[in-house]
């Protein structure tokens, strides 16, 4: 048996927001974004949702696929800036494309949610519980930032990558030589750390508490410390979840991070001593959209045909929790 990935598809916003027109908002510069981040551009929502971005990123997926929504068994969607928080993303997204016999839940690893959501899957379906999955990263993270302040709202953007993985009943073997599928997932968090990147939804609030101040619902960082958590954490996880798979940093042809910051990508190349050219980045034109990152750069890699079959890749997040994940897989 194999579990592999058949589609891939993405959604983005339309609207355009570069450095230049953030000047307008707040005191920054392009020269200070680019430097700091490498962010030039980000996609922001005028109306787009979580469900209708992860929606379209789904039939996007399904089409690759070959696939009816009839067919799809799980709908899993990874988010931290859903709409609403009943009913749940998955069961809207489930409902607009009409995957009627499918399950549908939300999962929140923050950054990290769809590399857990495709951990998750794949659980489900080694098990035979299911054949079939969407795993959807959507964020609209633009509702969530304060657009006053200067160290937080320079780095997200919206959008959304989906991924159908279905189980194949044989094994899959490449041209060469490697069998499809999934070696290797690690997955950790550090409960303890989650005040670092936090954001507050209504605190305790009832008819038999006195009224309470309501905080404000904006993503709160410290910077310098998400950074030096990722630069050690990343590259220690993708280290590990290599000797699980019994590899090594040479055997692999791509690593997919977590689009945060290219400061912090080039530090996880140079600390896994691999070279740079192995680990693509679109946060240029898309900058950080949290669970979205990972899929909607496979999506774009896929398409470009710069994955082949027999390619082995290592897809690696962090993000709010704080949680970090890895997994490794040979593309089939
Ligand atoms: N434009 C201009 N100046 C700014 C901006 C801005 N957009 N933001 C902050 N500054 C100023 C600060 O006010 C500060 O000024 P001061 O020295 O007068 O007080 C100065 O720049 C330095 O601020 P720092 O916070 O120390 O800046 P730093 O070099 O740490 O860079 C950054 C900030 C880019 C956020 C960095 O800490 C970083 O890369 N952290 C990683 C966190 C990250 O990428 N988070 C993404 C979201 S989390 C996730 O995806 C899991």
């Amino acid at each position: 048996m194999t579990i592999k990935i058949s589609g891939t598809g993405r959604a983005l916003p339309e609207h355009k927001v570069t450095n230049q027109k953030l000047q307008e908002l707040v005191e920054t510069s392009d020269e200070w974004i680019r430097e700091r981040t490498g962010i030039g551009e980000r996609r922001i929502s005028t109306g787009d949702t979580v469900v209708s971005l992860a929606a379209e990123a789904c039939r996007k997926a399904l089409e690759m696929a070959g696939k009816a929504a009839s067919e799809v068994e799980l709908i899993l969607v990874a988010t931290c800036s859903p709409e609403y928080l009943l009913p749940c993303c998955a069961c809207q997204v489930q409902s607009i494309i009409g995957a009627v016999h499918g399950a549908a839940f939300d999962l929140n690893a923050a950054c990290a949610g769809f590399l857990f959501g495709l951990d998750t899957a794949y659980a489900y379906l080694q098990s035979g519980l299911y054949k079939n999955a969407l795993i959807v990263g959507s964020e609209v993270l633009s509702k969530l930032v304060d657009w006053k302040d200067r160290s937080t709202c320079v780095l997200f953007g919206d959008g959304a990558g989906a991924v159908f993985v279905e189980t194949v009943p044989e094994e899959l073997i490449c041209d060469n030589g490697r069998k499809a599928g999934i070696e290797a997932i690690l997955q950790g968090a550090d409960g303890a750390k989650g005040g670092i990147l936090s954001c507050q939804e209504r605190p305790v609030q009832n008819a038999f508490l006195t009224e309470q101040e309501m905080p404000d619902s904006y993503v709160h960082m410290n910077g310098q410390e998400v950074y030096k958590f990722a630069v050690k954490k990343v590259p220690a996880c993708i280290q590990a979840a290599l000797e699980k798979a019994g590899l090594t940093v040479e055997d692999i042809d791509l690593f997919l991070l977590h689009q945060a910051n290219e400061r912090i990508i080039r530090s996880v190349a140079k600390r896994l001593k691999a070279d740079l050219s192995k680990f693509p980045m679109n946060l240029q034109r898309v900058g950080n959209m949290s669970s979205a990152t990972i899929p909607v750069l496979l999506d774009e890699l896929n398409r470009d045909g710069r994955i082949q079959k027999g390619d082995r890749l290592v897809l690696s997040g962090f993000g709010a929790g704080l949680t970090y994940g890895a997994t490794v897989l040979v593309w089939g």
